[in-house]
């Protein structure tokens, strides 16, 4: 059997390098357009950063993993052809700023038929809206010159989260494969399942129609998100009486039916999928006249805009109402721990606001880039649809300092905002930050991993997410 994938993303390089350290039998290879990138995966230094990866990598590159920019080659003989690429938010035309842009998969469709020779499953690992199958199956079948070759089309929608990729790849809560209730559908569900068999217990692979799985995967972002904004805005009331956010997310999370996970109050959730596929969402339920439920989901968008935001506010309230000229130490950039990633991430939000009132941010995380740092903080972001986040505007790159040192970057600062939950901010000489910065010295934990009592003994002014003073 040969698989190929095209996209070698977050998704398709992690997942396809799992497959072929589990299947040895089997070659996979991975295509992209990317040259640099695909250039990264055959190097030593991969194209992300991910716990683990380097090793599933290195154990099966050259062995029967490769990586390549030669996407008909490998297409064209493959058995199964995984489809990975990115699936964004529409940025113009009809359902700008909501609706999945399906270009890069239209693309990737018309690639698949125009070097297909032989009958292959086609494979949805990118995050699609529901019924794309039904028009990339028309795509695929029209444009193919060879009539004899069938092509089937399988969901098979991805959940592992960044920073834990190689562990949810390794033992996924389960393995969702969507196809058709036909004798080809079958056979093609069949194939598909027997890879992931090789080491996904069989109770943990799933078989449903085509639609439900697509389905699935925007409900489970949906799902994830909306407990993080509802416990998000239980931390603003929590602010507000004197309750605690943990305590109450402990006590509701022994709730058999509630249970313990995700239940992290937050400066908010960031990540390239929760908004852009919540949005997608939305815009599914506004195009079949689901006006309600559409407004249902996009609540959660505007609860996260609102926390971001709320951040904000509380930091200028905090410190007298004027951070004007004030240097703000940011402890982390990233979306989350892990990862190297700032697709969506609070940070953006929250570093463009404290600049916005003067400030002067300088950011401090332990993998992502200068670059991306910088071209995160000055670059417009939303100019396609009216965020609701008015701070949300880029800022000069002069109001941006970054340092690779967090003693350096917490040095003469006012504050400390810790906006991503490295674990490496638990383990800092904080009485030494403390005696290097302006005082009052405040923090700012925007995750909540620090030790409060001991940062307030040492002279601290510590603001927290849902946490009494
Ligand atoms: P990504 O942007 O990191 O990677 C996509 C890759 O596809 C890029 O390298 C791009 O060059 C390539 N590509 C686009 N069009 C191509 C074409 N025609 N031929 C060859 N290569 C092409 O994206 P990602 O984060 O890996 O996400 C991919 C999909 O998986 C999205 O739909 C996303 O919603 C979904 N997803 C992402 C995650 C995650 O953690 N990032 C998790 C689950 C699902
Ligand atoms: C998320 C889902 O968890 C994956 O199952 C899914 O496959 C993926 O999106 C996707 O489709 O892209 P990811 O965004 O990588 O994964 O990371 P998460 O761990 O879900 O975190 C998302 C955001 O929520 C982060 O900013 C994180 O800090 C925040 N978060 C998470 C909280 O604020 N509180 C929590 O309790 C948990």
């Amino acid at each position: 059997m040969k698989i190929a994938c095209i996209g070698a993303g977050y998704v398709g390089g992690p997942t396809m390098a799992m497959i072929a350290k589990k299947c040895p039998e089997i070659e996979v290879v991975v295509v992209d357009i990317n040259e640099a990138r695909i250039a990264a995966w055959n190097s030593d230094k991969l194209p992300i950063y991910e716990p683990g990866l380097f090793e599933v990598v290195k154990e099966a590159r050259g062995r029967n993993l490769f990586f390549s920019t030669d996407v008909g080659k490998h297409v064209g003989e493959a058995d199964i052809v995984f489809v990975s690429v990115n699936t964004p938010t529409k940025t113009s035309g009809v359902g700008a700023g909501k609706a999945a842009d399906l270009t890069y998969w239209e693309g990737a469709a018309r690639v698949i038929a125009s070097v297909s020779t032989s009958s292959k499953i086609i494979v949805e690992k990118s995050t699609v809206p529901v019924k794309t199958a039904e028009a990339i199956e028309k795509v695929l079948r029209r444009n193919c010159k060879d009539s004899s070759v069938h092509f089937e089309i399988l969901s098979n929608p991805e959940f592992l989260a960044e920073g834990t990729a190689i562990e949810d790849l390794t033992m996924p809560d389960r393995v969702l494969i969507g196809g058709k209730d036909t004798e080809t559908g079958r056979a093609a569900i069949a194939s598909l399942a027997s890879v992931y068999a090789h080491w996904v217990p069989e109770d943990r692979i799933l078989r449903t129609n085509l639609w439900s799985a697509e389905l699935s995967k925007l409900t489970a972002n949906a799902m994830l998100a909306q407990r993080i904004s509802s416990v998000n805005s239980i931390s603003a009331l929590c602010e507000a009486t004197g309750a605690d956010v943990q305590q109450v997310s402990k006590a509701i999370g022994t709730d058999s039916r509630i249970g313990p996970k995700f239940l992290n109050a937050s400066v908010g959730f960031g990540g390239s999928c929760f908004q852009k596929d919540i949005l997608n969402l939305v815009y599914i339920c506004e195009t079949v006249g689901l006006q309600q439920v559409a407004d249902y989901w996009n609540q959660v968008i505007l609860m996260n805009d609102y926390q971001k935001d709320r951040f904000v506010q509380r930091v200028i309230s905090a410190m007298f109402n004027t951070i004007s000229k004030k240097k703000i130490a940011v402890y982390g950039f990233a979306f989350k721990k892990d990862t190297g990633d700032t697709r969506e991430t609070p940070a953006i939000d929250v570093c463009r606001g404290l600049v916005a009132d003067g400030a002067n941010v300088c950011v401090y995380d332990p993998e992502v880039t200068d670059d991306q740092i910088h071209a995160d903080l000055t670059q417009q972001t939303y100019e396609w649809y009216d965020h609701p986040n008015p701070r949300s505007a880029p800022v000069d790159k002069k109001a941006i300092g970054i340092s690779h040192d967090p003693m350096e970057a917490a040095n003469d600062a006012h504050a400390i905002c810790i906006l991503t939950e490295w674990d490496e901010f638990k383990h800092y000489d904080y009485q030494k930050v403390y005696e290097s910065m302006h005082k009052p010295a405040f923090i700012f934990d925007g995750r909540n991993i620090l030790d409060h009592a001991k940062l307030r003994e040492i002279g601290f002014i510590v603001y927290a997410v849902g946490k009494p003073l």
